[in-house]
């Protein structure tokens, strides 16, 4: 038993998609979530700086005690991963290659589209464990840049994001795909307008659910799952505005959430 918190990050609010996952499943696991809201969106920034701030922030939530870290961010995850494995001495789960086994195991007709931000895109980490899984498979990869800031900016439900994500996904639907991973964590917000643009004929695969899974295998395998059977007081911290977290963290997680914590990330 290791009753220490799970830490889980992201660039931004994205990553409550995965916590809250996380939350239904581990119910009596504790969290220490940062967002790193002050410097989101990663999607268009170097890879390099990308690892940089996730080093920061593995470093951070260390401070925290955490007993495993969840990369609650697909751009996060695809440079940062081997890294961030490579350098510290307890497990570090990413999202992509879960997200890739949800999708292979999704797919009927063999056709798959993944939507990601440019980052996630350009490294080419879906089709390669998709394609690692079974290469008889098709992965059609796109990137959708103006989806981030739509979804900062608490606009998951109006008729211009509605338009933009037709504008997207009418180029997957085409494809005839029938499996559509959201491959960053914010897109789950958007799940409604998405699911009706392409309709029930295409199955969404989050991959906060494998992620998850995943997790539970880690901590079961390692007899480190939380003994206590308290409900858990999670901790929040951010490096933007915390009033502007809460109000979004309230909406997203079945439990309360407290005052976050403003952080100043650039010295870890
Ligand atoms: N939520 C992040 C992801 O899963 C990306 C958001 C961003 O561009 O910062 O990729």
């Amino acid at each position: 038993m290791d009753n220490r918190p799970i830490g889980v990050f992201d660039s931004g609010v994205g990553g409550l998609t995965v916590f809250r996952e996380i939350s239904r499943r581990l119910p009596n696991e504790k969290v220490v979530y940062f967002g790193d809201t002050a410097r989101v969106p990663y999607g268009d920034r170097d890879p390099a700086q990308v690892v940089d701030f996730s080093r920061q922030i593995v470093r951070f939530l260390r401070t925290r005690d955490v007993k495993a870290v969840v990369i609650a961010c697909n751009t996060a995850t695809a440079p940062s991963l081997p890294h961030l494995r490579a350098e510290n001495d307890i497990p570090i789960i990413g999202v992509i290659e879960p997200g890739a086994r949800g999708a292979a195991a999704a797919t009927r007709n063999g056709r798959i589209g993944v939507i990601a931000t440019a980052g996630t895109i350009k490294s080419g980490q879906y089709p390669k464990h998709i394609l690692g899984i079974n290469p008889e498979l098709s992965v059609f990869p796109l990137a959708c840049p103006k989806f981030v800031p739509l979804i900062e900016a608490g606009r998951t439900h109006d008729p211009e994001t509605a338009a933009v994500v037709h504008e997207y996904l009418s180029q997957l639907t085409a494809e005839g795909i029938d499996t559509l991973v959201l491959g960053c964590t914010h897109y789950p917000l958007l799940r409604d307008l998405i699911a009706a643009e392409v309709g029930d004929g295409v199955t969404l695969v989050d991959p906060a659910v494998e992620t998850t899974l995943e997790l539970m295998r880690t901590l079961r395998e390692a007899d480190a799952e939380n003994g206590t059977l308290a409900t858990p007081r999670h901790e929040y911290y951010v490096s933007g505005d915390p009033a502007f977290f809460r109000d979004f963290a309230e909406k997203v997680l079945p439990c309360d959430v407290p005052d976050a914590e403003k952080t100043d990330i650039e010295k870890y």
